[in-house]
């Protein structure tokens, strides 16, 4: 295998993990970058993934619903992999709308694309139609200052985007087992965190969420209880 390879997965009820598994050919170990779509009245993406995989990626979703029903188009910071391919899904999906945090919508997705962006304040709350989400502000979590997550307080789903990023190609859709060695095992590897003084206070924030799915960027999605992958996670990073 030499070329990306996409799958797409149902992980709880509407709930789709569309993975692009990159082969150790393409990036050292293997690498795997996940979009969640969630089909609601207004469906939802959360990551568009990178520009360069929007043919991949989207070709996943036509095989679910029509591209062009998208409603939210979502992401956790302004990166290639969370937000690269937002003009495509904008030109494909005349009614979307960008979302992300009012800081990311102030300071670039405004300049970045023509659409208005739904710039959320920190618990905002974001209705698809059944389910209800609010935005949680994570600034410098791990990285940008634009950077947050949405909660789904619906199914308990924390669209985490970085938090907990597995090396590897995320073969598994869904797991029960620890993340927390891997991806810090990862992170040992790869500095991606900012080191913040705020990230012991805002890890306790998403904990409190008490999330029973971790719909994570980059590996397997996690299903249990949420609160204690994220309190492990805050312990070692300040340890
Ligand atoms: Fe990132
Ligand atoms: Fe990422």
């Amino acid at each position: 295998m030499n070329a990306p390879v996409a799958s797409i997965t149902e992980i709880a009820p509407r709930l789709h993990r569309i993975s692009v598994a990159m082969p150790p050919e393409l990036i050292p170990g293997g690498f795997s970058f996940n979009q969640y779509l969630l089909m609601d009245e207004r469906p939802l993406l959360f990551h568009t993934g990178p520009r360069k995989l929007f043919p991949l990626v989207s070709e996943q979703i036509r095989k679910v619903m029509p591209l062009e029903q998208l409603r939210y188009i979502a992401f956790s910071h302004v990166e290639a992999d969370e937000c690269g391919a937002l003009p495509d899904y904008l030109a494909a999906a005349p009614q979307a709308r960008p979302v992300c945090s009012e800081i990311a919508a102030m300071v670039s997705v405004s300049d970045l694309v023509d659409v208005e962006p739904i710039g959320l304040a920190d618990g905002q709350v974001l209705e698809t139609g059944r389910h209800r989400l609010t935005w949680q502000s994570t600034p410098h979590l791990p990285h940008g200052w634009e950077c947050g997550y949405l909660f789904d307080e619906t199914s308990r789903t924390l669209f985490c985007g970085d938090l907990f990023t597995q090396p590897g190609t995320g073969d598994k859709a869904l797991v029960h087992d620890d993340i927390v060695e891997s991806s810090e095992a990862f992170r040992g590897h790869m500095d991606y965190f900012s080191h913040s003084v705020n990230a012991p206070a805002l890890i306790d924030k998403l904990a409190n969420l008490r999330p029973q799915l971790l719909a994570c960027m980059h590996g397997s999605a996690w299903s249990g209880d949420g609160a204690s992958q994220l309190r492990k996670l805050g312990r070692s990073l300040s340890s």
